[in-house]
């Protein structure tokens, strides 16, 4: 069995935690099944109202009575909703970005709930920052991550994230789909993986089906970042910008972000047009590197016991290689 030091730290069985994305990719279905399979689940609030994640928490425990979190972005965070949060008590919570006050605001409160508390960053500067908020555990994004992705490539980020970390477990993330990748973040000093792309092609996330078609026919290469989707979203996200497959949308404003304000109106009619007839040309296909190596949409449950499974395997086989 493979377990960590992070499985300790959020009593789970297997060191899988299934990404916090927002609200339209993630729900109690998909976060249950990632924690009742020993991984952790994690809900994405990010633009969910404070009622349907008061819902959404409650069916998670219908469904599983194992631990999951919930994951909120700290300069972009909505006080009603993280209030339905903090009064949910879930027993772990994950942040992203904000400044070190907005850092340490939002860790306190979650301890105050007696959460858990695991900080994604994307720099040397925010983990550092991360740990003086008083973060348990950091999750290192490189910039294969799909979504909103930073500048430093994971082999480069993660290395030096476990350095400063110290004692507080480091989650890899950005690129991680299998057991093989599982088990290169381990070698660089993670303790597990924190997997987005991967869980979008799954029967229970709540992706367009597009998207998930999407992802599987997706090569190595076939994603991008880009400020094309911020400047459409008219969302500000300093440091970071959006990784996505590359569909006709992305390859006509790719390099004009500055025109998109201007057709911003034009340009959504026909996202919400795709949106309705399933069509990946217009709709924002967010997804890491990962997606060039995912070949089929597969239960969730299904994909942590296998991961963990080849990960272990991986990392055996080549124990007996070395003399
Ligand atoms: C569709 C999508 C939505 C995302 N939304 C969020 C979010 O709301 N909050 C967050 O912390 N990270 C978000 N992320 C980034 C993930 O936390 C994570 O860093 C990324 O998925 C890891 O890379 P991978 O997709 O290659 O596994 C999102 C990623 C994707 C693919």
């Amino acid at each position: 069995m493979l377990r960590t030091r992070v499985c300790d730290l959020l009593g789970i069985e297997v060191p899988i935690v299934q990404a916090g994305m927002a609200s339209e990719f993630t729900n109690a279905e998909l976060v249950a099944a990632v924690s009742e399979a020993g991984g952790l689940g994690v809900l994405g609030c990010l633009g969910r109202p404070p009622s349907e994640t008061e819902a959404e928490i409650r069916r998670i425990r219908e469904l599983t009575d194992r631990p999951f979190g919930v994951n909120l972005v700290a300069h972009r965070i909505y006080e009603r909703t993280f209030e339905a949060c903090l009064a949910a008590r879930p027993p772990v919570f994950t942040f992203f970005r904000g400044e070190p006050e907005q850092m340490a605001a939002v860790v306190a409160r979650a301890h105050e709930a007696g959460a858990t508390v695991i900080y994604q960053v994307t720099t040397v500067a925010e983990a550092e920052a991360a740990l003086a908020a008083g973060a348990d555990a950091l999750i290192a994004q490189g910039a294969e991550a799909g979504g909103h992705a930073g500048p430093v490539p994971l082999l480069s980020i993660l290395p030096a994230v476990v350095a400063l970390a110290g004692e507080h477990p480091v989650l890899a993330a950005g690129g991680i789909v299998d057991g093989p990748s599982l088990a290169a973040a381990l070698c660089l000093g993670a303790s597990g993986a924190w997997m987005g792309t991967r869980f979008l092609a799954t029967p229970e996330s709540r992706a367009l089906p597009a998207h998930k078609r999407a992802i599987v026919a997706a090569g190595p290469g076939d994603t991008v970042p880009s400020g094309v989707w911020d400047a459409l979203w008219d969302t500000d996200w300093p440091g970071v910008l959006v990784r996505a497959i590359r569909n006709p949308l992305l390859e006509r404003w790719l390099g004009r972000e500055d025109e998109i304000p201007a057709a911003r109106a034009e340009i959504e009619a026909g996202v919400e047009r795709a949106q309705r007839e399933d069509d990946p040309a217009e709709i924002d296909l967010l997804a890491g590197v990962g997606a060039g190596r995912i070949t089929s949409i597969e239960p969730a449950g299904q994909l942590v016991r296998e991961i963990a499974a080849d990960a272990e395997r991986v990392l055996r086989e080549w124990g007996q290689r070395v003399e």
